[in-house]
């Protein structure tokens, strides 16, 4: 069968033959692939800097950010069947008997660093027409999130974020609202910097959460990504129209940054105008370039008299992909419209050179296994 993978020894990227896989185990799930995202870290892998084949293979097949569908389940799977709609995760736990994270089910905290990752890191990915996986890896996905559920795995990225600043803001009194004993954002101000899938889609969460949420990015508006924003009540504003003091004077004291752009500059100089007792939500992974000039020494003031956390964010947890789908639920009935204008086009398969290779355009693109 097809899939899309890269071959570093030859520096090769496209379309090879892959063996069609099928259930070994008794809890493994057979799944047809509907459709597959395309991100910044598939295209980084065609670049060869980062990424790595499975052990004994040549090439590494791509796709991390997976919409299935069950085909066959092994005789102890319990809560799938064939016919439902599932999202798999990315990362896999290390073997080391002493990490206790990975033990524990959260590898997206593995602290010995010998996890892998689907479609990235010494597994085979999900952009192919059918592959296996464990149910526990599994998320089920209820039939009306069909056409929005490929969005799911990024949105995982902004769950566990989320959950990662209410853990860390825990050290002091910064909730004003809870309801049904869960904080909310209402009465917080937050900054989403980017307005590609990651930050469309913090931004989103943050709104729904309550947060009055800002988004900041390059373009001048009005263009189709702040028509987006805008219309589910967040407000655009771009940079290249207003400097990051002026950011900080039209938001207010800020108390929340998510970072959604993976660009080194706009990140630290955003940093510099972070409020009292905020937190910064670190999840962009620019590749290494040259050094660039930051404000340092006030940044370094600013966290120590302004008490300020800086947090990284990377993978997802269970819980994350749980309420990534009963987010996305959410969304799809308030802003359904600008949900949907996330996916900016679903392409054949046949389309991926030109998707992983050329430069990006829109904002989510998909290959569809069904075109
Ligand atoms: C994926 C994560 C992964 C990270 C680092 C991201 O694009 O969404 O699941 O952990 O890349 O490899
Ligand atoms: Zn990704």
């Amino acid at each position: 069968m097809k899939a899309v993978a890269v071959t570093p020894s030859q520096k090769k990227v496209g379309i090879v033959e892959h063996t069609a896989p099928a259930v070994n185990a008794d809890d493994q799930v057979l799944i047809k692939s509907l459709e597959v995202g395309i991100c910044g870290t598939d295209r980084e892998i065609c670049t060869f800097v980062y990424g790595a084949p499975p052990s004994g293979s040549d090439y590494l097949v791509l796709g991390h950010e997976s919409l299935g569908e069950v085909v066959e389940v092994g005789g102890n799977v319990r809560n799938l069947k064939p016919g439902d709609l599932v999202v798999p995760s990315v990362r896999r736990p290390c073997q080391h008997e002493g990490c206790l994270p990975c033990r524990q089910g959260l590898q997206d905290f593995c602290s010995t660093g010998d996890f892998v990752e689907r479609g990235i890191n010494q597994v085979h990915g999900f952009m192919t027409e059918t592959y296996t996986e464990e149910e526990q890896y599994l998320t089920y996905v209820p039939p009306e999130l069909r056409d929005v559920a490929v969005l799911v795995e990024p949105l995982t990225i902004a769950e566990k974020g989320l959950a990662q600043a209410w853990a860390v803001q825990s050290r002091l009194p910064w909730v004003l609202h809870e309801e049904n004993g869960k904080p909310t954002g209402k009465g917080l101000r937050a900054v989403v910097l980017g307005a590609g899938p990651i930050g469309i889609l913090g931004a989103m969460k943050l709104k729904a959460e309550g947060f009055d949420t800002y988004v900041y990015s390059r373009s001048k508006a009005p263009n189709p990504k702040a028509d987006i924003v805008e219309s589910f009540g967040v407000k655009y504003i771009s940079s290249l129209e207003h400097d990051v003091e002026s950011l900080a004077k039209i938001v207010g004291s800020i108390d929340l940054v998510y970072e959604g752009i993976g660009v080194s500059s706009v990140a630290f100089d955003v940093l510099s105008v972070l409020g009292l007792n905020g937190v910064y939500i670190f999840t962009g992974i620019p590749a290494p370039r040259d050094p660039i000039p930051i404000e340092a020494d006030q940044i370094m003031r600013n966290i120590v008299l302004k008490n300020q956390a800086i947090v990284g964010t990377v993978n997802a947890d269970k819980a994350a992909f749980e309420t990534a789908i009963t987010d996305l639920g959410i969304f799809m009935e308030r802003w359904p419209d600008a949900l949907k204008a996330i996916i900016t086009k679903r392409y054949p398969i046949e389309a991926c050179r030109e998707l992983l290779l050329d430069k990006a355009t829109g904002i989510k693109n998909i290959i569809s296994f069904e075109e």
